[in-house]
């Protein structure tokens, strides 16, 4: 009935539990008019949400950055996300989450009295394939033609969409964008470094999204000993890096092998990434 989607799942709409097929919301809702919204991707693992506090303060950030009271408490948005997490058989999850700031006569500003629209819904997780994990994947670089608000995980995501589809036009997965010469992130990923064995992240400021795995690698990295450098790294050094990184909720950590067709470092995934990946498998484990 909707391509991609198998069935007739369960979602959330301000309130209830209705079939995606009846779900409905006004066409002068704001995040339908304007991208007037926020959102958060939630990975499940056996059922059990990785990570959820710190998804739960981006997405209070993220309100408060585009000034939404946020429509719940911790304990109801866990309850949710519990209840999502129910609509599906499936073992891992990705759970989604969004608020927009409501329906109102369109006008830019404001309106005076809104209520916001809060969606859910869980959707089957695979993780990447074994294939991704040992070979990695490819990668092309372009401009970073966003907005200087990447810290907000707004819904207004004309720039990353874009960005995603000159990736998929190349036939590669996912781009590494540069701002004035300096790395930002992927279209959909926290993108990091590794020369001479140092941990390059560009810094957490409001050119990129502080990816809730951009926080867990850090920890992952302090925890196995691995120097960590939050600086702008150039994209002459990215291009010369030996190895390099993506990051995201459905990406978990993933190898980049080449960009713009050219090898990083040796080609292959390389023992900095291969660190973090059994830390992050252990996390997992441990949930
Ligand atoms: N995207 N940067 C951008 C621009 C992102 O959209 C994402 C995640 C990340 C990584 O954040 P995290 O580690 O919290 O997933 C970085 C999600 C998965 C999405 O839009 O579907």
């Amino acid at each position: 009935m909707i391509p991609g989607i198998e069935g007739d799942p369960q979602v959330y709409l301000n309130g209830e539990f209705t079939p995606l097929s009846q779900a409905r919301i006004s066409v002068l809702d704001r995040g339908f008019i304007f991208g007037d919204g926020i959102y958060e991707v939630v990975p499940v693992y056996a059922g059990k949400p990785f990570r959820m506090a710190q998804h739960l303060a981006r997405l209070e950030r993220s309100l408060a950055a585009i000034r939404i009271p946020n429509p719940h408490t911790q304990a109801e948005w866990r309850e949710l996300v519990r209840k999502l997490i129910e609509t599906s058989d499936a073992r891992d999850q990705m759970v989604y989450l969004q608020v927009t700031r409501g329906v109102a006569r369109r006008d830019h500003a404001f309106p005076a009295q809104v209520v916001p629209t809060v969606f859910g819904m869980s959707s089957p997780f695979t993780r990447p394939s074994a294939d991704l994990r040992a070979n990695g994947l490819k990668t092309v670089g372009m401009p970073d033609e966003r907005w200087l608000h990447c810290e907000i995980k707004s819904t207004s995501l004309l720039g990353n969409v874009l960005a995603r589809q000159f990736a998929a036009d190349r036939d590669v997965p996912e781009v590494v964008m540069f701002r004035d010469g300096y790395l930002s992130e992927g279209s959909s990923s926290n993108v990091w470094a590794v020369r001479n064995g140092v941990l390059l992240a560009p810094v957490n400021n409001h050119l990129i999204l502080e990816g809730i795995r951009y926080g867990f690698i850090q920890e992952m990295a302090a925890a196995r000993g691995i120097p960590l450098e939050m600086r702008q790294v150039s994209r002459a050094e990215v291009e010369a890096a030996d190895e390099l990184m993506l990051s995201s909720a459905t990406k978990e950590i993933l190898p980049v092998v080449s960009l713009d067709g050219k090898p990083i470092g040796s080609g292959r995934p390389g023992p900095v990434y291969a660190q973090l990946r059994q830390a992050y498998d252990e996390a997992i484990a441990a949930l």
